[in-house]
């Protein structure tokens, strides 16, 4: 242990002078908005003199990428560092291959920067074993200004007789209602947005975070499920398999009104040069404004051979939790910093709102971890939880008693 601070330490203070070495880094952000962020990273590691080696796995909410890390630990050759969130930290600190970053820590004062909800996440044990870069709101409605407009819809539903009622105009205008794509870690975003929004906060933290079976077999539970269904019914007949990015390009281009998904499909709109409250606009997903579903990105480092991929490996933990590199990366995310106390001068209305909100909720305790993005659930439940939505999402014959015991069924694996 002394070791690793140790050299973490040592890394750190070596952060101002220039010295070659490489950090490989594994990822999964390859769409347009997050190739732009995290080209930002790189070329601030390039400022010092460290080359960066670009891990990125395709396959939106990070699946692919996590098969990959496995696959790379088992074989001993771990990257330097990998987007890894949540419960999973704790999974790997468990196998004794993260680099502690206590030295670090301490000497930043990361303890004093970070919201404790969001320090805790870094944490095993006590020890820093990751570092955050951001926060992502996922209970976020994404709408197309102009088609709503030709529509005749003239606000964001607040809640899903609205959101319906808005839908069958949106249809009815030649345009698609919805645009989503099928793929398993999709339909739970949605999910977990309609469970929150029909069903309100305190029901989604028994239900989706406790796994209580009560809740998981309530009839809120129940109509949660009967809401989704038929949010599916707004989709168009391209969705199974898409990924989420191309149905953000569908609202982008004016060819479908809505996406429920989180801020990083802001990054999107961004890159393609899109303006919040005139091209687009984002808004709490129906029945959800009291509340914020958070889902935390964070690199956890590998414990490495060899001082030149040890230092850069230091360095790129430095610079993440840096100001700068919060600012920049942020701008163009969709998220905002995870960083306390930033300055929100430079970041539009949507990411002003979440900012205040993270605050407010957090107050109110409606603060609340997403299940669909690994911020509450040990992997396993997570993943049964995950099936057991999607194949109601995309088997029409999938009953919804058949779904409730499913649910029920996934509180075993807690
Ligand atoms: C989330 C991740 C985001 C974004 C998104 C799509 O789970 O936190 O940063 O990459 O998936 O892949």
């Amino acid at each position: 242990m002394f070791f690793h601070r140790a050299l973490a330490l040592t890394a750190l203070l070596c952060a101002c002078a220039a010295g070659a070495g490489e950090v490989e880094v594994l990822h999964y952000w390859t769409s347009g908005g997050e190739a732009k962020s995290v080209a930002e990273l790189k070329v601030m590691m390039a400022a010092r003199g460290h080359s960066w080696k670009d891990f990125s796995v395709n396959g939106g909410g990070g699946a692919n990428a996590m098969v990959a890390l496995k696959q790379r630990v088992l074989a001993g050759n771990p990257p330097a560092a990998a987007l890894i969130k949540g419960p999973t930290i704790q999974e790997w600190a468990g196998l004794h291959v993260l680099s502690n970053l206590d030295a670090m820590a301490q000497f930043e004062k990361w303890d004093t920067l970070l919201p404790p909800v969001i320090a805790e996440q870094m944490k095993y044990k006590g020890s820093y074993v990751a570092v955050p870069v951001n926060v992502h709101r996922v209970n976020w409605l994404w709408a197309n200004a102009a088609v709503l407009k030709k529509a005749g819809v003239a606000e964001s539903p607040k809640n899903y007789d609205e959101f319906f009622a808005a839908a069958d105009k949106i249809k009815a205008a030649g345009f698609i209602a919805v645009a989503h794509g099928g793929q398993d870690w999709q339909d739970f975003t949605v999910f977990e947005s309609v469970v929150l929004g029909v069903a309100g906060p305190a029901f989604y933290q028994q239900a989706l975070v406790q796994l209580d079976k009560t809740a998981l077999a309530s009839e809120q539970m129940k109509q949660a499920l009967q809401v989704l269904r038929r949010i599916k019914g707004y989709t168009d007949s391209q969705s199974p398999g898409r990924d989420w990015n191309a149905s953000t390009d569908l609202v982008i281009n004016g060819k479908a009104g809505f996406q429920f998904m989180g801020d990083w499909a802001k990054g999107e709109f961004l890159a393609a040069g899109q303006q919040p409250g005139k091209d687009f606009s984002c808004s709490p997903a129906p029945g959800t404004a009291q509340a914020y579903t958070f889902n935390v990105d964070s690199f956890a480092m590998f414990q490495l051979k060899g001082w030149e991929a040890q230092k850069a490996q230091g360095y790129l933990a430095y610079l993440l939790m840096g100001q700068e590199f919060q600012e920049k990366f942020n701008l163009r995310k969709g998220s905002i910093p995870a960083r306390l106390n930033m300055d929100m001068g430079k970041f539009d209305a949507c990411a002003k709102t979440s900012s205040q909100d993270f605050v407010a909720t957090s107050q109110a305790g409606t603060l609340l971890p997403s299940v669909a993005h690994g911020m509450a659930l040990a992997p396993a439940a997570q993943a049964a939880m995950r099936a057991a939505v999607s194949d109601f999402w995309s088997n029409d014959k999938t009953t919804v008693p058949d779904t409730l015991a499913r649910l029920v069924a996934v509180a075993k694996l807690r």
